[in-house]
């Protein structure tokens, strides 16, 4: 079965065309990042705008890379939520169209259940269950993954989301935006003994997060000793965020009795994390599976690999345009 990804929920355009046999045949994105710079942040009009712009010639170029014509597929998977409204309408109105012209089945996923299963698409990938910790821009939740549809939310985060502390404390620090990975990179000149962050809600039990307060102590610290201590801040910052990360998903291993890890979302691609995780799993005769960096953020092919999962199932839906903003990871079934 072969099927075509696309997915639109915020910031990037992601196109992809996976084959149940023989994996992923090709994948293009294009990412707003230059759009959306001046502005600090997303500005979803401008979103919508530049997906109807670039959807249909991404899914050129994929069919092209594949040698594939309409004819050779049999579905088309878009991202039906959560995210941005108008971003969301332009995937699926796309995905509908072209159901509707090639006369193929279609099917709406859930964005963070293509986080989550994105390892999937690597030679090595783990087995059901796993714990998975989904750290994004827009989300940070230890989930139980106990099969396609099967997701337990332990714990997540009472407000800012990881990505978005790290893309704030970046922004503070004058490295652009989103800024996440260009902090990693100055932390690593940095001194982690200068300053210590605390690690929020680790003193009490539960798997829940809090990550407003980081954001906080940086802004304090930089205040005080200003554009000199930039590197030690970002330091100091990533240490407690990781340490933090580590603390809870130890625990969640614990109460779950789970064994295997899967780290998913844009803040997966932080190597300091990657390391972390890596020791802690070592340590407890596990092991943590990571997808490829470009596979953390958002991207087509996570979403092709779900729909194509989701059609082998026997699922698919009629040509209405559906999509949900505001979609709960464990209403999946
Ligand atoms: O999953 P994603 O592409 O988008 C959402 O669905 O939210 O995640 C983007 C987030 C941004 O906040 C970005 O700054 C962060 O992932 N990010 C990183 C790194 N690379 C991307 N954060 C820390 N270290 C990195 N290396
Ligand atoms: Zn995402």
């Amino acid at each position: 079965m072969r099927i075509l990804g696309l997915e639109t929920s915020c910031d990037d355009t992601g196109v992809a065309l996976y084959d149940s046999e023989k994996g992923l045949l090709a994948h293009a994105l294009h990412s707003q990042i230059d759009t959306h710079a001046d502005y600090g942040g997303v500005v979803p009009e401008l979103a919508s705008r530049d997906h109807i712009r670039k959807i249909s010639p991404l899914v050129q170029t994929v069919m092209q890379q594949a040698g594939l014509s309409p004819r050779d597929l049999q579905g088309i998977a878009y991202t039906a939520g959560p995210g941005l409204p108008g971003a969301l309408m332009v995937g699926a109105a796309f995905a509908k169209s072209l159901a509707m012209a090639w006369q193929l089945p279609s099917i709406g996923v859930h964005h963070m259940e293509g986080h989550l299963l994105a390892v999937m698409l690597e030679a090595e990938a783990p087995s059901f269950p796993f714990l998975a910790l989904l750290v994004s821009g827009g989300h940070t939740q230890l989930v139980e993954v106990t099969a396609l549809g099967c997701y337990k939310i332990l714990g997540e985060s009472i407000d800012d989301a990881v990505g978005e502390a790290f893309d704030k404390t970046a922004k503070l620090l004058g490295l652009g935006y989103p800024g996440g990975a260009a902090l990693s990179r100055l932390a690593e000149e940095g001194d982690m003994k200068r300053f210590h962050f605390p690690r929020p809600m680790t003193d009490r039990p539960g798997l829940n997060f809090s990550f407003s307060g980081l954001k906080t102590c940086a802004v304090n610290t930089f205040a005080k000793h200003g554009i000199e201590a930039r590197a030690d801040i970002a330091r100091a910052f990533q240490e407690a965020v990781i340490e933090t990360l580590l603390i809870k998903s130890r625990r969640a291993l614990d109460v779950t009795g789970l064994k295997t890890m899967v780290v998913a979302g844009g803040v997966g691609a932080n190597k300091a994390l990657r390391a972390a995780l890596e020791k802690m799993l070592l340590e407890r005769n596990g092991r943590v599976y990571f997808p490829r960096p470009e596979f953390c953020t958002d991207n087509g092919a996570m979403i092709a690999y779900v729909g194509c999962q989701r059609f082998l199932r026997g699922q698919s839906e009629d040509l209405a345009i559906k999509i949900y903003p505001r979609w709960v990871l464990d209403e999946l079934r």
